[in-house]
């Protein structure tokens, strides 16, 4: 699924990767940087898209679309559509840009706002990746737990680059019942929780 990215996707993904990688050096404030992903997280996560069962697929913090770009690799031979929410405008705006060059705006649904405000309705969620602002981490899952379907997978970035900004989520995770966990070193460290 990873072989064969179509070049205007190929493209776009390079040239954001060497945003992200400028962004990283150059002082760019926080909030203006892309944070994305790298490749590895994104071919990860991809891998655990293309395993779930039937049911919602849902990325919280899409940033310029990056790793929804994995995600859609992942889906596309299944006509699963993944619902991508981000709180930016701006950062929604590059995401626009990043589908419409990549030709896959019909196949993800790019959703502004905040996900804990937006995300309420969901129901059956089969894949949840999360990759948002760490405070944010305990009440996605509380709110998204409950929804999943089982086998459904819930992924989550930055649990060895930040383990201390999101212990309150893995101490949730690991007292759940409902919920197989482990931590695997990929990146920057990804939380992998299987409802059971
Ligand atoms: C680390 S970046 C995401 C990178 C993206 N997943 C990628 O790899 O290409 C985090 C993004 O989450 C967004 N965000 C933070 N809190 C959010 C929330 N509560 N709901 C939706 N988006 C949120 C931020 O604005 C930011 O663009």
């Amino acid at each position: 699924m990873f072989k064969n990215i179509p070049k205007p996707m190929l493209a776009r993904m390079e040239h954001l990767e060497a945003v992200d990688r400028r962004d990283r050096t150059d002082g760019t404030e926080h909030l203006k940087r892309l944070r994305q992903v790298p490749r590895i997280t994104g071919k990860f996560i991809g891998l655990l898209a293309s395993l779930a069962p039937a049911g919602e697929y849902v990325e919280v913090g899409t940033s310029a679309g990056y790793s929804s770009l994995w995600l859609w690799m992942a889906l596309k031979g299944r006509g699963i559509r993944h619902k991508t929410y981000e709180i930016l405008p701006e950062k929604a705006a590059l995401a626009r840009e990043t589908f419409r060059l990549a030709g896959v705006s019909g196949d993800v649904e790019l959703i502004e706002g905040d996900f804990l405000e937006r995300g309420g309705s969901l129901a059956n969620i089969a894949f949840c990746f999360v990759d948002c602002e760490k405070h944010f981490y305990e009440s996605i899952f509380r709110m998204v737990a409950g929804k999943m379907v089982p086998g459904g997978l819930l992924a989550a970035d930055n649990a060895i680059s930040h383990q201390e900004e999101i212990k309150g989520m893995l101490d949730t995770v690991e007292a759940d019942d409902r919920f197989d966990s482990l931590i695997v070193p990929v990146g920057q460290g990804v939380l992998v929780c299987r409802r059971v």
